[in-house]
Parts: structure tokens; C-alpha cells; sequence
């Protein structure tokens, strides 16, 4: 059977052993709160590759301590911190899979309480408990979070080398790609969307206004990463909401993204603005998918897709029938480690995903394939 999801696809001087992508998925397992991986990043992040993945993007990890989502994310503003994540990239390199970081700010959504061990998860962090005041395009706030303050030039400025000295230290760490999180409602999809950033000066206003502090990161990070290492950026391409950053703008942002040297945008969407009263994102199977074939479609750009992608045909076919170019399988990878190999036992029925050392445990459903 002709196969897409198990065929490798090349960007730049890397290439990737299929399409099975882990996308980027925030553990909150930082207890020491100094944004330092621990064992358990080991683990999570080899899982996937022993579970037959072709690449898994590290969860949305800080660029400054203020970018974090909450005291417990992933940081790379310090050398320990690029020093801890060499063995996650060397375990995940030994199993035969390729691994990116995303570089984060969560503007006005950071300084927030994780999901769990606190008394109301994802509300802003009492300054008492640790929290700090956020930043963002314009000083509004997310629903009934903190107020964030506006940043102002400096501010900016200080944000962009941020996110290049991270990627530098993504470079040294021995990452294989760098995605920039532009998605989500936090700080690079604030500035990208009319619904929250209302600044007048060259950050606000059209398009281009709003693209440029993108822009510039991506030119910066562009500038220094080697030129054989892809760059992607993760965007949300629509926000299901009235007035805000949609596919219209997101197809022209991803043909500048081509202009800049990106290699590939992933495709989600919301997270900027609570929905209002009566609006529903049709979630369900594949629900991000058109947005992704829309963009594959209307631009030049490699396009990876996400989004309730739980079952190994279902992937091949959004590939086979031009969708993408990559499937990112996320809370399917949580909840079976092993996704990739059963995606290639249904879809090719050999054993070469497998580790070795597994092989035994795989037998019987090889010669039933
Ligand atoms: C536990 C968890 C953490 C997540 N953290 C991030 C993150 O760090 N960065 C990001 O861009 N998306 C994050 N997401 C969104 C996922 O990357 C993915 O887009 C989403 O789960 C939809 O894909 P799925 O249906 O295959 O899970 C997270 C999702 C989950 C379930």
C-alpha cells in the first residue's frame, strides 16, 4: 500500500525518518521553578521517540523568566538550562528521531497557576506565590487575568534578543530545528491580533504593523542559527472570533514567512480571546485541518497539521489527500508512547520502528500483518 505518514520528508540539510511529529505540549514539571529540565523531560521526551515518532518539538519553553506561563515551564535564558536539555536531545537523537524546541513568550498569559497541585489552575499567580507582572502589545488583559503592562521599544527590543540568545543556546544544545510560538494568545499572536494589540506606533496598526515584531525575531534568529537547521513558526490561523487575526491575514503572514526563511508553519488556532457567548469552535476529528490545507494550498509554504489527528488512517489521509505535509499527533502520543510504531504496524506492517531490544513483544502482530 502506497504510504505517506512513514515516508521522510526533508527540510533544509535535515531530514526526518516520517511525518509522525510530537508537537510541542507545556509539562508544568519544573518544581525547582528555575526553568531547568528534570528526569522527567528525559523520560517524556524519549518515550515518543522510542514510541516510533519522526520528530517531537520540546513543550513552549521561556525566553525570559517574565515569558513563562507559570514557575514550573522549561526556560533557555540561562547555560544551565541549554546544559540540562543536551541529554533529552542526545536520547531522542540515539533513538532515531529528530527534535526542535519551541522558543516562548506568554506576554500576557504568563505568570499564571499550573493545571494542578494549586488552588485555581491557570489563574494569574498571586506577586505572594511568586508571580510577576506580565507584559504584552497593549495593556489589556486576557479575560480575568492580571493586567499586563505595555511593553515599550526597550521592552521590544529586549524581547528580540531574548528569543535570539534562546535560539543560540538551542544551536549549542544540539536541537535539530527551532519553532517560534506564534500561536495561542500568547505574546506573538497578541501582537499579530487587531483584538489585542492596540498600539499606534510601526508595532500596531495593518498587517505589517503587526507582523514586524515576528518578523524581526524570526529574521534575527534566522541570521544565526546554521543555514542547513529549518525554522518553523506555529501560528494560530484563526481565532473563531469576529474581527480577529484570520486566514486571510494568516495567508499573507505565511507568504512573509516564506520571504523570511521560514521552512515550515503548524497550523492552530484560538487562544487570543475568550469566545464569546454562542460561538463554538467545531472541535472534533481533524478541526484545524482545512485551516492547514487552506495554507498549503495558497502559499509556497511546508505545512504541518494538528488537531484531534488521533488514528493512524486518518493522518495518512489528511497527507494523502494534499492537507500537509506533517501530521503533529499530541494528547494521542500522551495517552500510547507508542502511536508511531502501531501507526506503522497498521499502515506498513514491518518492524523497523521497533528498537531492537522490543521486537519479541511485536511478534505475533507482525504475522497476523
Ligand atoms: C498537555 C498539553 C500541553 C500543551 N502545551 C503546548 C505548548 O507548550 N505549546 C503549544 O504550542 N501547544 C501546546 N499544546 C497544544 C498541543 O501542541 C496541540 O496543538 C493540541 O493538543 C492539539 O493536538 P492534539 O489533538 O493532537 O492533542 C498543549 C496541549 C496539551 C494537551
Amino acid at each position: 500500500m502506497t504510504q505517506h505518514l512513514l515516508t521522510p520528508i526533508t527540510l533544509r540539510d535535515l531530514t526526518v525518518r516520517n511525518r509522525i511529529w510530537v508537537p510541542p505540549m507545556c509539562q508544568y514539571s519544573v518544581a525547582a521553578r528555575d526553568g531547568v529540565a528534570t528526569p522527567w523531560h528525559l523520560m517524556h521526551y524519549g518515550s515518543f521517540a522510542r514510541g516510533g515518532a519522526g520528530a517531537i518539538i520540546v513543550e513552549a519553553t521561556g525566553v525570559l523568566p517574565e515569558g513563562r506561563i507559570s514557575p514550573q515551564d522549561l526556560g533557555l535564558w540561562n547555560d544551565a538550562q541549554r546544559d540540562a536539555l543536551v541529554p533529552v536531545v542526545e536520547l531522542v537523537h540515539s533513538l532515531g528521531a529528530a527534535i526542535g524546541i519551541q522558543l516562548a513568550h506568554a506576554g500576557r498569559k504568563a505568570s499564571t497557576q499550573p493545571e494542578w497541585g494549586t488552588p485555581h489552575p491557570g489563574a494569574s499567580l498571586p506577586e505572594a506565590d511568586g508571580g510577576w507582572t506580565t507584559v504584552a502589545p497593549s495593556a489589556e488583559a486576557y479575560a480575568d487575568l492580571a493586567a499586563p503592562e505595555a511593553l515599550d521599544e526597550a521592552g521590544i527590543d529586549h524581547v528580540v534578543r531574548a528569543f535570539a540568545d534562546s535560539a543560540r543556546r538551542a544551536v549549542d544544545a544540539g536541537f535539530d530545528m527551532i519553532e517560534i510560538h506564534a500561536a495561542h494568545g500568547y505574546l506573538l499572536h497578541e501582537f499579530l491580533s487587531p483584538l489585542s494589540n492596540h498600539r499606534t506606533d510601526s508595532y500596531g496598526g495593518d498587517l505589517a504593523g503587526r507582523a514586524r515584531l515576528l518578523l524581526r525575531i524570526v529574521d534575527e534568529v534566522r541570521a544565526l542559527i546554521p543555514g542547513g537547521m529549518p525554522l518553523l513558526v506555529r501560528i494560530s490561523a484563526s481565532e473563531w472570533v469576529e474581527g480577529g487575526f484570520d486566514l486571510e491575514e494568516a495567508t499573507q503572514l505565511v507568504t512573509w514567512l516564506t520571504e523570511h526563511g521560514v521552512d515550515m508553519v503548524d497550523v492552530s488556532s484560538g487562544g487570543n480571546t475568550p469566545l464569546p457567548e454562542g460561538t463554538r469552535i467545531p472541535v472534533g476529528p481533524g478541526y484545524q485541518t482545512p485551516l492547514a490545507a487552506h495554507l498549503r494550498t495558497h502559499t509556497e509554504m511546508p505545512i504541518s497539521a494538528v488537531g484531534m489527528i488521533d488514528e493512524p488512517f486518518q493522518a495518512e489521509h489528511v497527507l494523502a489527500t494534499g492537507q500537509a505535509d506533517v501530521i503533529r499527533v499530541g494528547r494521542a502520543f500522551l495517552r500510547d508512547p507508542s502511536w508511531g510504531l502501531q501507526a506503522s504496524l497498521a499502515l506498513r506492517g514491518d518492524e523497523e520502528l521497533i528498537p531492537a531490544q522490543y521486537r519479541r513483544a511485536y511478534r505475533q502482530q507482525l504475522r497476523r500483518g
